[in-house]
């Protein structure tokens, strides 16, 4: 609770010293007006569902999720945030791909950012080019997680297939100098690297290198890919990328696979084709509670189907519940059973 508040208040006092005052006020106003007509606080977005990279290990490899369009319009994004910007005080524009695909996404950032809503991003950096660099951090973007995963060309390029290590560095290098030419102190920029087999050996140089480019750290173990889709090897996964029990001890102490507790029955997902889904590990779209598209948001999440299927989000008893992180009563046996049953001969 304390750490909320805290977190509250620095991102207040960024917001003002950056010139988002109207940041602060939105807050507020959004907090008045759920207390009063409900709604989620936070929306997770699709802008673009599809990748440039092909990371092995990724839950969600675009080209396993199906979408009726992989490609959110400008115009429609903009009928969403008019809709949600009354209660909606945190957007994510990310989910199933890498989002910087999307040519208008710094315009997306720019539009949500304007109406005082805290924006997130997370990419793979590969196409954060000193231009696209410079609109997103104009245009206010208050946080980007950049996965790069490595310390070493090794690394790095043997987690994020497709990826080339002098290309991003190049890139985070231009991002911060540009962030420092324009004085500003967002967007609050944390290197995610995700301790695999590949990299175990480098997180203290990972925290030296995210330190010298002036960003910090979040470590994280990669996660068991319950619901990566049909088809797709885990026990090879495993075998080159997660570490067995007694690897993974010294790792104890990090934010190992659980991101806290689901807050999903204040949250709310809208994929690429306007779909609205409970929660972002409903990838696939099993529970479908309407299109943002079609109906105005608020008609959607007030309607019968949502307001049926959030107990069940409160309660984690979704299907897609059982395996899993944020699932404190999740079921460890069934995923171990899962790969074992998929172990090589
Ligand atoms: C699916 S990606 C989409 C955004 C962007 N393409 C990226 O890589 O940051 C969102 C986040 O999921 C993380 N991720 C992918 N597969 C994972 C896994 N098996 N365990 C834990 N995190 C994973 C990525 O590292 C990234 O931080
Ligand atoms: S870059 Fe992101 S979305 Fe693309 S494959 Fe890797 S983790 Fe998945
Ligand atoms: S517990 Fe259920 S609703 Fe919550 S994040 Fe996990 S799958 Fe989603």
């Amino acid at each position: 609770m304390l750490r909320k508040v805290l977190r509250f208040w620095r991102d207040a006092l960024l917001d003002i010293l950056d010139g988002d005052a109207h940041k602060v006020l939105h807050r507020f106003a959004a907090d008045v007006y759920r207390a009063r007509y409900g709604g989620p606080n936070k929306l997770h977005i699709e802008p673009i569902a599809a990748c440039n990279l092909h990371c092995e290990f990724c839950s969600i490899p675009p080209p396993l999720i199906k979408r009726e369009s992989r490609f959110m319009s400008l115009e429609k994004f903009k009928k969403i945030v008019d809709d949600v910007k009354p209660h909606c005080v945190v957007m994510a524009l990310y989910l199933g791909g890498e989002s910087l695909l999307h040519p208008q996404l710094p315009e997306m950032v720019a539009y949500a950012s304007k109406q005082g809503i805290y924006t997130e991003l997370s990419t793979n950096a590969t196409l954060l080019t000193p231009e696209v660099s410079r609109k997103l951090i104009q245009g206010g973007l208050d946080s980007i997680t950049l996965s790069i995963d490595g310390a070493s060309k090794a690394s790095v390029e043997g987690m994020r297939l497709g990826s080339n290590y002098e290309n991003l560095m190049h890139n985070l290098r231009e991002f911060f100098r540009i962030k420092r030419e324009l004085g500003k102190r967002k967007p609050d920029a944390s290197f995610q690297l995700l301790v695999s087999k590949l990299n175990k050996d480098e997180i203290a140089d990972f925290e030296a290198m995210a330190k010298g480019f002036g960003g910090h750290t979040r470590i994280r173990t990669l996660g068991l890919p319950t619901w990566v889709g049909e088809g797709v090897d885990l026990k090879a996964l495993a075998d080159k990328y997660i570490l067995g029990p007694e690897e993974a001890a010294p790792f104890a102490g990090y934010e190992i696979d659980r991101e806290g507790p689901c807050t999903f029955d204040q949250r709310s997902v809208v994929f690429a084709d306007g779909r609205v889904v409970p929660c972002c590990f409903d990838i696939h779209g099993a529970h479908v509670m309407g299109n943002a598209y079609l109906k105005p948001f608020h008609e959607i999440w007030s309607g019968k189907t949502y307001q049926q299927t959030l107990p069940l989000v409160r309660a984690k008893q979704l299907d897609i519940c059982e395996g899993c992180d944020l699932n404190p009563k999740r079921s460890d046996a069934k995923i171990k059973a899962q790969y074992s049953s998929q172990a090589s001969p």
